[in-house]
């Protein structure tokens, strides 16, 4: 079963499992890389001068037309496109990232093949992290779907359209684990768990890279981003101090990586904070100690942007010379963006600091990359004009678009069966920001996408009903602020219809990065027109528009349906009339917990149960709970309805004895007695009772998404082994032990669904 295998893998590429990671595709594909490197490209570096492999390290943001890169990153350092020729011509740099497109890339790569002196090609790389013209919905949405194949064909898409602009290489996936809903980079990640985590960070280098090999024209090679623990930031702030047991570092940080470079990514990037007092930019322990040495990583290690040059920030490094030789002494192959390496790299390897030995190992992995890439035997492969107005934005691409988006949206609740909507014979009101317009579509990080290219809830509405003419659009209220008589003409468009959608939520400004809210709350204009629209009393909608997630209170609580679309892309209007209509069933499930308050972040399904849990039920003095609620999620990770009406019984744990070098099938049966289809997310989920190491009170070990007609019955089944019961142990090392343990098949994290325990012996 493709989650357990997937489980099983990256367990094993924990602590010590050297072999593991010998027999890996990522180690083979490097070490293959290395030993394939031609002849001719190493008597390139002995021919390459100090200055031109430290040009090699280092990667700038594309100038051209002002540069794409700016408008996503904090203005650093800058250049006229001229200026970068030049910088090519003379080897100084040995690509740019977020450019614009083939004919920037073409006359870049020209310079680099014509006139520079050893005609070394460029890397071009670029952020795409959810669609490159064609967008899909935002990572954190796509994880709630559960199905990484979806993942994997949604990337290789991506990869599709963007390498035809000449892109090689992607920053993505971000596999980040999220678990402090207040961070605004959960968007681009998987959510708070470690196994969906792991699945989707292998599915999305699958389909970045392609089945037929990097030197494929249509591969870009993977970014398994920012090592490491970047989402654990205190507070929930982007880009804030770190501290975290090393325990944790490998229990929920590092196996999304692992599997990341077991699937074939064969790059990182640092990221930008410190990790227990070393910033992870110049940390030999994670960059080398782990990485390297324990991992067996061949690839290259990037900086974030600046990464090297805010060692100085963190009072770490004392000048830019002093962060330069931290950073790549520690391991960080390639500088983005400061341009550190290139000015400091030759006086310090000239002054004996920097040995040349590592520039030569660092410069190798870089070219081994571009080997691997095709670069060298066709340095245009990927930079076609033709192919890249062509390819992109096709309607196969768009279909699949609003298929993601559709099954990316997850039905928090649906009192008395209001959704599926109707599609004749109603007027229906679209209420709310997001409603109309091209904007607030695409969400954030997508540098090549645009809203102006999408299609809204308006026209999606529109296109899915019997009479467009009783679809009416209001906006209300602005998103943070609002609109004079806003509310005035909602409620007239309320009272004028038989239902009310209202689309509600966050602006796509207000996730990403360094977006990082105190309130993840719906903004109060909003609040007050909802009160407003439900106190109308028609049948109502809610659909939220987030890229994180919220906390919801009344009165949007109180309204019968609610629906969680995130950004859905390209096709948002088409795909959430999908669902609003009934053509295709909700299936997706929260891949993040949603609190009931922001006090509780950061919050987490697989918290530990400490001393003294609060038993279900009223909360009790002296207990681990708040004053003001419980210690648990209002929605849970893995919620998620379907128009059908699922049950679970049946729990069958095969004996209930778990041999540890056997395994054991775990089967329920789960049944749909409504009278609509339905896909429902199958979850497995464990708890290890007594440990020598507390447990979580509940893991997710396996899911399965189950397609079922109306009345129909399936048994599911799902494998344990021993291996899935691995923890990192007392001495940080991956350990199992025998004992008791509870299992449950449920519809989310905090749902009893069928549950009951076995023993490993
Ligand atoms: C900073 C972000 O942290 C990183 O994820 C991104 O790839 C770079 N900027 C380049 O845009």
């Amino acid at each position: 079963m493709e989650d357990i295998r997937i489980s099983r893998r990256a367990l094993m590429m924990g602590a010590g499992a050297v072999a593991a990671w010998s027999a890996s595709p990522a180690r083979a594909l490097l070490a293959q890389a290395t030993a394939a490197l031609p002849a001719s490209v190493e008597a390139l570096i002995a021919q390459m001068t100090v200055e031109e492999k430290a040009g090699q390290l280092t990667l700038m943001a594309a100038a051209w037309a002002g540069g794409a890169a700016n408008a996503l990153n904090p203005i650093s350092a800058t250049a006229t496109f001229d200026e970068q020729l030049a910088q090519v011509r003379s080897g100084r740099i040995t690509g740019v990232f977020n450019g614009n497109g083939a004919d920037m890339a073409r006359r870049m790569q020209t310079a680099a093949m014509r006139e520079q002196r050893l005609k070394i090609p460029l890397l071009f790389a670029a952020d795409i992290i959810h669609g490159f013209r064609t967008v899909f919905p935002m990572p954190l949405a796509e994880a709630g779907s559960f199905d990484p194949d979806l993942a994997e064909r949604t990337a290789r898409v991506a990869a599709v359209e963007a390498s035809a602009a000449g892109i090689d290489w992607t920053f993505a996936p971000m596999v980040d684990i999220a678990r402090d809903q207040r961070w605004g980079r959960g968007i681009e990640g998987a959510g708070e768990d470690i196994m969906l985590g792991k699945a989707m960070a292998d599915a999305r280098v699958r389909g970045f890279q392609g089945r037929r090999g990097l030197g494929a024209d249509d591969a870009v090679a993977a970014c398994a981003k920012h090592f490491a623990a970047y989402g654990a930031g205190e507070a929930g702030l982007d880009y804030n101090t770190v501290d975290v047991s090393e325990r944790t570092l490998r229990e929920v940080y590092f196996p999304a990586f692992q599997t990341a470079f077991a699937a074939g990514a064969p790059t990182t990037m640092a990221s930008f904070n410190e990790l227990s007092g070393v910033p992870a930019t110049a940390n030999p322990w994670l960059l080398d100690t782990v990485l390297r040495k324990e991992w067996g990583f061949g690839g290259v290690v990037v900086s974030d942007y600046t990464g090297d040059e805010e060692l100085i920030a963190h009072g770490f490094a004392a000048d830019a010379r002093e962060a330069t030789k931290l950073a790549f002494l520690a391991g960080v192959d390639m500088s983005m963006q400061s341009g550190f390496y290139i000015k400091h790299l030759p006086d310090l390897v000239a002054k004996g600091e920097v040995p040349m030995a590592r520039l030569d190992q660092a410069v190798r992995r870089v070219l081994a990359m571009k080997v691997l890439l095709g670069l060298f035997d066709d340095p245009f492969r990927r930079i076609d004009p033709r192919r890249e107005k062509t390819r992109v934005r096709t309607p196969a691409n768009l279909k699949l678009a609003r298929e993601a988006g559709a099954r990316s949206i997850v039905m928090l609740k649906n009192d008395g069966d209001l959704l599926p909507l109707p599609k004749a014979g109603k007027r229906i009101a679209l209420i709310g920001p997001f409603v109309q317009g091209q904007r607030e579509l695409i969400g954030t990080w997508n540098v090549y996408g645009s809203d102006a290219e999408a299609v809204d809830l308006l026209t999606g509405v529109r296109g899915a009903v019997a009479d467009p003419a009783l679809v009416t659009a209001v906006d209300g209220s602005g998103i943070t602020d609002a609109l004079p008589g806003g509310i005035d003409a909602a409620v007239l468009a309320a009272a004028a219809a038989d239902i009310v959608v209202l689309a509600i939520g966050e602006s796509q400004k207000m996730s990403g990065e360094a977006q990082s809210r105190v309130d993840i709350g719906i903004p109060q204009p909003q609040i007050d027109l909802a009160q407003a629209v439900l106190a109308v009393g028609k049948p109502t909608v809610v659909l939220l528009r987030n890229g994180r997630a919220l906390v919801l209170e009344k009165p949007v609580l109180d309204a019968p349906a609610i629906l969680v679309t995130w950004f859905l892309g390209s096709q948002s209007g088409p795909a959430t009339a999908d669902v609003l209509f009934g053509d295709v069933g909700p299936s997706a499930r929260l891949p993040v917990s949603f609190p009931y308050s922001t006090g509780q972040e950061p919050y987490h399904y697989a918290h530990k149960n400490t001393g003294r849990p609060n038993p279900p039920g009223p909360l009790l003095e002296y207990k681990a709970r708040y004053r003001e609620g419980p210690n648990a999620a209002l929605f849970a990770f893995g919620h998620g309805l379907t128009y059908g009406r699922i049950g679970y019984a049946d729990l069958d744990t095969g004996g209930g004895r778990l041999a540890m070098d056997g395994s054991l099938m775990v089967r329920a049966r789960v049944t749909n007695s409504g009278t609509r289809a339905a896909t429902e997310v199958v979850q497995l989920y464990v708890q290890d009772v007594t440990a020598s190491i507390t447990r979580p009170v509940r893991e997710l070990k396996g899911f399965r998404r189950v397609a079922l007609k109306p009345g129909e019955s399936q048994v599911v089944e799902f494998t344990l082994r021993a291996a899935d019961l691995r923890f990192v142990g007392i001495d940080d090392k991956l350990t199992v032990e025998p004992g008791e343990f509870r299992v449950w098949i449920a519809p989310s994290a905090q749902a009893e669904g069928v549950n009951g325990r076995f023993v490993l012996a």
